[in-house]
């Protein structure tokens, strides 16, 4: 192999750099009109009433952690297997992060042991949970939203890998990811290993107004212009700052790029699904464990991760023939801070599951030849 091949790659077309040379060429680099054209696109494709635009996922998810009210002493359960941000949206506020073990079916947060955990507390002990749709696996969130509605919780579903995935619900119906029918608000990021990559950027849906809103505010410095919303107007040039925002907006540059890739979502998102079906049925008879091998077509497939007993070996043999593949993730209750702040813990499904995953070559690009070399080394390793 003369190249190296990444678990993960952005797809960039000639259309994309058309789009952001026009931005280029125009009026507006930031706050112009690609930003609310954006929203509407990217709320239609997820099918939720609003969507907001922000700088990455992590801003995403720390907006919505400020708009769901999280401050000095909430506590918000999530997942140990998932990128960090998740679990420092709650701490960037002031809350506290109560993690809880996964699901070694799904990877995803174990909704038995959710329950447990809120059935040991007392009522009003949580303010609510972060779900994440791991690897762009569809978690179940109308079972979470039956818990959150007993327990008097929010959900903020983390679908930062999954645009375009699904669940089906007890009517059998297809539920987006990130719809907002059953989580109070969710977030996607654009990071250039993501489904659509705009360099940096990220994004809420809600069908909430109320949480709109606070998520515009945020956004922007907690200013508004709203004339309606002044205590005063002392003129066209006159603004207020209701809260204690940030400076968290996308650039027009980066929603025109976003604008143009989400129009090749549902195409990328089929060859993503191709790949894993063939990564399914060619390992199936490997030593190897395929965490959701039987799941239906409604998985996102972010990543394609396997788990396997000789991991490291695997890891360093593949990477000796140029595939780069992954760990996703070091579990964060693992990370130093999370050690200092609540003590070493431990989560038996989580820890196995770290020792064992490799996260495989997965791109709407990645070649045909590409995928058979990959199955192919990973065949001889066991060979
Ligand atoms: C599950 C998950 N949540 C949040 C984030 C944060 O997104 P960003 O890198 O855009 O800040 C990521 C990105 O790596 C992620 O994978």
């Amino acid at each position: 192999m003369d190249k190296f091949i990444p678990y993960g790659r952005q797809e960039i077309n000639d259309q994309d750099i058309t789009s952001v040379v026009e931005v280029l060429k125009s009026d507006f680099l930031t706050q112009g009109p690609r930003i609310e054209k954006f929203e509407k696109d990217f709320a239609r494709y997820i099918g939720a009433k609003y969507a907001v635009a922000v700088s990455n996922g992590t801003a995403a998810l720390h907006l919505s952690a400020l708009s769901l009210g999280v401050k000095n002493g909430s506590k918000v359960i999530t997942s140990p297997i998932s990128f960090a941000s998740t679990a420092n949206s709650i701490e960037f506020c002031g809350g506290e992060i109560d993690f809880c073990d996964i699901d070694p079916n799904t990877l995803c947060l174990d909704i038995d042991l959710v329950r447990n955990k809120l059935e040991k507390s007392p009522k009003g002990t949580y303010k609510g949970i972060i779900p994440v749709d791991f690897a762009g696996y569809p978690v179940n969130m109308e079972a979470f939203r039956s818990i959150a509605e007993e327990y008097g919780l929010w959900i903020l579903e983390d679908s930062c890998h999954a645009p375009g995935g699904y669940f089906l619900d007890s009517k059998k119906e297809k539920q987006n990811c990130g719809s907002g029918k059953y989580s109070d608000a969710s977030i996607f990021s654009f990071h250039p290993v993501k489904h659509i990559a705009c360099g940096e950027g990220g994004m809420v849906t809600t069908n909430s107004f109320e949480i709109y809103e606070k998520l515009k505010l945020f956004r922007s410095h907690g200013i508004t212009k709203n004339p309606e919303k002044l205590s005063k107007n002392d003129g066209g040039w006159y603004y207020e700052m209701k809260v204690l925002g940030y400076n968290y907006r996308l650039s027009d540059i980066q929603s025109a790029l976003g604008i143009s890739q989400l129009k090749r979502a549902n195409l990328n998102i089929s060859r993503r699904r191709e790949i894993a079906k063939k990564y399914n049925y060619s390992l199936n008879d490997l030593p190897l464990k395929i965490p959701y091998a039987n799941y239906h077509e409604g998985h996102a497939f972010h990543l394609f991760v396997i788990t396997c007993k000789k991991r490291d070996e695997l890891y360093e043999f593949l990477r000796a023939k140029k595939i780069f593949t992954q760990v996703h993730y070091i579990p964060i209750h693992k990370m130093p801070y999370y050690q200092n702040k609540y003590g070493i813990q431990e989560f038996e499904n989580s820890e196995l599951y770290y020792s064992q995953c490799l996260s495989l070559p997965i791109f709407p690009t990645l070649k045909d030849e590409d995928l058979d070399y990959i199955i192919n080394s990973v065949k001889e390793f066991y060979e």
